[in-house]
């Protein structure tokens, strides 16, 4: 109940926060962990190169669920952001009602159509109009670990889940918190984007998520990843309630703890407290999910302010898919331009392996969208099955009765 009335508060709050002025932007987000902030300040100075001001609308909560539920509140008061940080399925909700501004344009000025993958632009365009600008792409299957920790006790890369039980196990007895985790839902479910990829491989994975087919969510297989969950469980400390992600990063940044189970935008925290991959952390993907990636775009939608799209507005859509920024903003973001024609030598180890990856997948049909992050199915099944996931994480349910509250969960949400 007190969760639910700061959300109103908050909500109420941004209800009347004030519109951008002519020659400003007024970008609503969620980065506003150290590493985020880092890279949000490469795109506010972009701009203000340019002679256009920025009005910053921070809404913190990692994967933007709370962001949503203030952006729901301006749009409902009349009065939208100019532009917003957006994920998959909410793009595509927008611009149903008709919120967004047509991008076509400037899309058409750019080549935007034969440079984006077509995995991106299921979400940037809604009935083949381009409504929302891809930033970058990141994805959700990837450990991050301690190097001196690995060191130490001797751990090289795990392949397998049973290595990387092992590995847990070893990092646990060794004194360290073995996985560093934050109890959120959304965090819960990124882990269980990559478990349930490791356990189950694509055709399940596609089958469970996006095609929302009933046979896979209530399968043995889906009772397993519920097992790995409880398994990962063990090995979370005592504290992990409501920790927010980076909190957790920082826990493998200081040597606290082994391993995180993160998306990549985890590696700009790394970077913002000056630790080197290779050298200082290890990144590597999800053991059995060597060659897949479950991705997730951020993308700035442009809410329509009248009949066309603002001059700023368009300065931003530019920027944000311009390749000098595309490079400059992922360097520090963690993740991998959205656009597939840039050499990325400039990217970091981890960074230059995601971007082959992304390129491969989206070439070879196999981007798979990250549920936990809104890129496989709608909000209202993504919060469904959040809940279960959490609540099973949490011991409110055995693995049996996870299955069976997942089918019931995605049948009402539905
Ligand atoms: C994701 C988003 C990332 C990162 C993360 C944690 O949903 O795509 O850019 O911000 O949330 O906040």
């Amino acid at each position: 109940m007190r969760g639910f009335s700061r959300i109103l508060g908050a909500a109420a709050l941004a209800a009347t926060a004030g519109m951008a002025s002519a020659g400003d932007v007024e970008v609503l987000h969620w980065w506003t962990s150290g590493g985020e902030a880092a890279a949000l300040n490469v795109l506010r100075e972009d701009l203000q190169k340019q002679g256009i001001g920025w009005q910053d609308m921070p809404v913190a909560g990692g994967g933007g669920t709370q962001a949503m539920t203030v952006l729901r509140a301006r749009v409902t008061a009349g009065n939208p952001p100019t532009a917003v940080q957006m994920l998959g399925f909410d793009i595509t909700d927008w611009a149903r009602e008709g919120a967004l501004a047509n991008l076509n344009d400037i899309a058409a000025k750019n080549g935007w159509d034969s440079v984006v993958p077509a995995a991106l632009q299921k979400f940037s365009k809604f009935d083949g109009q381009w409504v929302a600008v891809p930033v970058n792409v990141h994805s959700t299957n990837w450990v991050w670990a301690n190097k001196a920790i690995m060191d130490k006790l001797g751990i090289s890369q795990p392949e397998t889940w049973d290595e990387f039980v092992a590995a847990l196990q070893a990092a646990k007895d060794a004194g360290y918190v073995a996985l560093a985790h934050g109890g959120q839902a959304w965090q819960e479910a990124t882990i269980f984007d990559a478990v349930a990829m490791s356990t189950g491989g694509p055709d399940f994975y596609k089958a469970a998520f996006i095609d929302l087919d009933e046979d896979a969510l209530g399968s043995d297989t889906m009772k397993t990843v519920f097992d790995r969950m409880a398994t990962l469980r063990g090995f979370v400390d005592d504290n992990f309630s409501g920790r927010d992600w980076n909190l957790a990063t920082a826990m493998v940044i200081n040597g606290e703890a082994a391993f995180q189970l993160m998306g990549d935008w985890a590696k700009g925290e790394f970077l913002n407290a000056g630790k080197q991959p290779g050298k200082d952390f290890l990144c590597y993907r999800f053991p059995g999910t060597q060659n897949q990636v479950t991705f997730n775009s951020d993308q700035f939608a442009m809410f329509r302010q009248g009949d066309k799209v603002s001059p700023e507005q368009a300065a931003l859509a530019e920027a944000i898919l311009s390749p000098g920024f595309q490079i400059a903003f992922n360097k520090v973001k963690g993740s991998v331009p959205a656009r597939t024609d840039l050499d990325v030598s400039e990217l970091d180890a981890c960074g230059q392996q995601g971007y082959k990856e992304f390129k491969a997948a989206a070439a070879s049909g196999n981007l798979y969208g990250s549920f936990a992050h809104g890129h496989a199915n709608p909000a209202a099944v993504k919060n469904a099955m959040y809940d279960v996931i959490t609540a099973h994480f949490n011991g409110e349910y055995d693995s049996a009765t996870a299955v069976k509250e997942l089918v019931t969960a995605v049948q009402l949400a539905r």
